[in-house]
This record gives C-alpha cells, sequence and structure tokens, in this order.
C-alpha cells in the first residue's frame, strides 16, 4: 500500500536506489514504459517490485478523446497491473489524441456539461475494464477551450458521476492559479478532498511574471511546498509523490528534496497528532 512520501521511478536512478540508506516508501512508474520490456532492465524492475509498493500513472489513455477507447492498449496495460498486483492507476483528466492522431501535449478538455457526461462515461468504462476505480490528475493548461462550468465544477462532478478518485497536482493547481489569475487555497478547498487518493508535487519553470510552465524539470519553489502543507493540512495523511522527469540530477540530489517531502509530511502529522 502507498502511504507518506514516494518518489517517480526514472530509468537513470533504477540502479541507485539500493545504494542508500534512505528509501522512498513507494514508487510511482508510467506502465507504458514497462509493458513491453524485457533483459535486465526487467529484472530490475521486479526486484524493485517486489520490495516497494508501486503506483501506475499512465501517458497515453487520452481519456477525454473523441475516439472510441483503444481496447487493445486497456488489454496490455491489466494483464500488466495484474501480473504486478499494482491497484493504483491514475490518468490525466485531458485528451492528447484525436482522428487517431498523437499530440506531444495534455491538452485539457472543455469545460462543458456535455463534455462532463462524455467523459465520464468513458470513465465508467475503463474502471469497468481494469476492475479498479480511475485516478484522476488535474493537469496544468494554458488556454482553455470553452468555460460553461468552472474546472472546479467540471472535475468535481466527474469524480461523484464516476466514483472516480482524484490525484491531485498541487503544482499544477499552484501554476494554473498564477497564470489564470485566480486562488490556489480556494481552488483545493473547494475540491472534492474526500476523493484524493495521492497527490503530485513538482517543479516549474518561472518563466514570467504572470506566466509559469509546468516543466518538471526544476526543483520544487517555496510557494509549492507552503500549499502542499495547506492542502495535506487539510486532507489530512494522503501519500504525495515526488515528481521529476526532466532535467534530472544525480539521484543523492533527488534524495534530498525527497527528505525534504518527508520532512513536510511529518510535520503536518505531528500537528494533527497534538490535536
Ligand atoms: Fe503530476
Amino acid at each position: 500500500m502507498i502511504k507518506d512520501a514516494g518518489l517517480g521511478l526514472r530509468r537513470s536512478f533504477l540502479y541507485d536506489i539500493y545504494d542508500y540508506d534512505i528509501k522512498p516508501n513507494w514508487f510511482e512508474i508510467a506502465p507504458e514504459n514497462w509493458i513491453k520490456r524485457g533483459g535486465p532492465i526487467l529484472k530490475q524492475f521486479e526486484k524493485i517490485r517486489s520490495d516497494f509498493p508501486i503506483a501506475c500513472h499512465g501517458l497515453s489513455l487520452s481519456i477525454g478523446s473523441p475516439d472510441p477507447l483503444d481496447f487493445k492498449f486497456l488489454e496490455e496495460l491489466k494483464q500488466f497491473l495484474d501480473y504486478y498486483q499494482i491497484d493504483i492507476y491514475s490518468e490525466h483528466l485531458s485528451f492528447s489524441m484525436e482522428g487517431g492522431k498523437r499530440f506531444y501535449d495534455l491538452l485539457p478538455l472543455p469545460f462543458t456539461k456535455n463534455m462532463a457526461e462524455f467523459v465520464s462515461e468513458k470513465i465508467m468504462q475503463v474502471q469497468d475494464y481494469l476492475k479498479r476505480p480511475l485516478i484522476l490528475e488535474n493537469i496544468s493548461y494554458y488556454l482553455t477551450l470553452e468555460e460553461e462550468i468552472s474546472e472546479l465544477e467540471f472535475i468535481n462532478y466527474i469524480l461523484e458521476k464516476t466514483g472516480a478518485y482524484l490525484l491531485l497536482d498541487v503544482n499544477n493547481v499552484y501554476v494554473n492559479a498564477v497564470n489564470h489569475g485566480y486562488d490556489p487555497k480556494d481552488f483545493i478547498k473547494n475540491i472534492k478532498l474526500d476523493r484524493v487518493k495521492y497527490m503530485h508535487i513538482a517543479g516549474h519553470l518561472d518563466y514570467k511574471e504572470d506566466l509559469l510552465v509546468d516543466t518538471h524539470g526544476e526543483k520544487v519553489k517555496d510557494d509549492v511546498w507552503d500549499l502542499l502543507e495547506f492542502t495535506l493540512d487539510l486532507t489530512g495523511n494522503v501519500p504525495v509523490l515526488l515528481e521529476r522527469d526532466n532535467n534530472i540530477p544525480p539521484y543523492q540530489e533527488i534524495l534530498e528534496e525527497y527528505k525534504k517531502l518527508e520532512s513536510i509530511i511529518k510535520k503536518v502529522q505531528e500537528k494533527h497528532a497534538r490535536i
């Protein structure tokens, strides 16, 4: 079971994690990177899987796409999740494919009632097929396609309708709040916190005063650590994962940030224990 702090597993430090006394409680992987893998690298993954809880965070489901679901992919995914006994499968509440063409970015869905209904049906199909709840991540976005209802209403409606859980990415909330001019704490206070299965924290780039770019290639900024603490205060004990996908430093440096994440979680736990 995942708990407290976790770390996104990267190939660059796949062979380093047993060399340090500090070990993350759990790791997150992209199943697409492992489904067709073999050889020594898969052996190392299997060793890690036998020693640590693993969460899967998918990249290619494109749940909001107008295209039908790719059941060949879902079959491979289900086999992988079942074989490695992984219960946690999260994906982005976005689309990255249309008419069979795949984009490089995760694009936001139009925040409309029709889209909320449409994507909810697809989510329920995926949940039925995988025999697991989907855990949906709030993405960072730089444009809105349509906003008949707010993003908050959109997400909350889908969670309610489908029984899916939320992967609350605190950095994405912060980046969106600056870029689109709203209060990140208001957003967090009003999202369905009782549906949060786990959280993400990551770094972003300060491109301009009013434009942040969600790079996952920098250290986590102080404002985002503060927002995480604020959120944990409201959610109580929810697992949090440190993501670092680009510009990946040596493992020792990642562990320094991981230790900071652990210390914040511990601080909030101690505070709650006193209340
Ligand atoms: Fe994330």
